[in-house]
């Protein structure tokens, strides 16, 4: 069977490090399960490890890639009926392939009525919300999103709005954005209406950014006392500089460390949630590239007021 994959060999920008290159498939491994892949999001999360943003941690060359959905094509004799299932084959990484083997624990298996182009998304943003939400509960609190564009920032803003938050605002840079926020009972902020941004972050209790910088810098600074600023993404690439200890208190999340307590069982229980919130409200739209096209898919993942950019990876390489 051809196997081809977006390898990395050293770290850079991701158009520059990554390579499409036919990657071998040795015998499947005793125990593990051989998965062909269909869909694998765009997401910031799988670009900014080709950056070198976690180089001590990953070893070269690596594919890139964290989520998809694929199909179970061999499996031990204990799991056969797993054979010809959906899946979405996670926790190690490298996604960005057209054949991948993986660990059955980490396996999540897809219910039938849930699409491949949702099922793609179900892990890293549905789960970073989730755990964020669990952590810091938005309950009888004024919430304020940052990056409100993205995928993550819509899931924090539902999940804090069924929590019971009293009031979510959040920070959109398109303006195409606008709308959707009104529409999903959230209050809109442009990005460059500075006096706004300053009044909300005043008046929240409870942060969550996604874009680090200097908007971020003056979020946390205006602060209160008893506030809570969650710091998950940093998408203008700039960290966080406070002239003076913050206030508010400051929090990093990450979901490699806060999912690294799950047991199999955990891990196969929260998505049982994941898949009943994609129910009730599907991901946005995706726009999709073959797996030959995925220059062009990287450089839509910059496009501001642009879909989620998905790889088809059962298409020729
Ligand atoms: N810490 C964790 O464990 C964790 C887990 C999940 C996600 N994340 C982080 O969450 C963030 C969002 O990820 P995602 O997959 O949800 O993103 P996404 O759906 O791909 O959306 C990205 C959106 O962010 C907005 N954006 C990008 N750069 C911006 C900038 N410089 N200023 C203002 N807005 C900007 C854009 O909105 P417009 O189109 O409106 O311009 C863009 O559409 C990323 O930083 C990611 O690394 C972290």
């Amino acid at each position: 069977m051809q196997n081809a994959a977006l390898i990395y060999r050293r770290f850079g920008p991701p158009l520059q490090a990554l390579a499409l290159e036919p990657a071998p498939l040795g015998p499947l491994a005793e125990g593990q399960l051989r998965v062909t892949m269909h869909l694998s999001p765009v997401n910031p999360s799988d670009l900014i490890p080709v950056t070198g943003a976690y180089a001590h941690r990953i070893s070269l060359p690596a594919i890139a890639g964290y989520e998809g959905v694929g199909r179970v094509i061999a499996a031990p004799p204990r799991l056969a009926a797993l054979i010809g299932r959906r899946v979405l084959p996670l926790r190690a990484g490298g996604t960005w392939q057209r054949v991948l083997d993986c660990v059955p624990d980490w396996a999540v298996p897809v219910p039938e009525d849930i699409p491949d182009d949702a099922a793609a998304r179900a892990y890293v943003n549905p789960m970073a919300a989730r755990q964020m939400l669990a952590r810091w509960p938005a309950t009888g609190r004024r919430v304020l999103l940052s990056g409100a564009g993205s995928h993550c920032a819509a899931l924090l803003a539902r999940g804090a709005l069924e929590q019971g938050a009293v009031r979510v605002q959040a920070i959109y840079r398109s303006p195409s954005r606008r709308d959707v926020l009104i529409a999903q009972g959230v209050e809109p902020i442009a990005l460059q209406d500075t006096a706004a941004l300053y009044a909300a972050a005043r008046e929240a209790d409870l942060t969550f950014d996604a874009l680090g910088g200097s908007v971020a810098t003056a979020i946390l600074t205006a602060m209160r006392k008893g506030s809570d600023f969650v710091g998950y993404g940093l998408l203008t690439g700039e960290p966080l500089r406070p002239a003076a200890p913050p206030k508010a208190g400051y929090h990093r999340f990450h979901l490699r460390e806060a999912q690294a307590s799950l047991s199999p069982q955990d891990w196969q229980h929260a998505f049982s949630a994941i898949w009943e919130g994609m129910r009730q409200a599907p991901p946005p739209p995706a726009r999709i590239f073959a797996l030959a096209d995925w220059r062009a898919a990287l450089a839509a993942a910059g496009e501001p007021g642009g879909m989620k950019p998905m790889l088809d990876l059962s298409t020729g390489a």
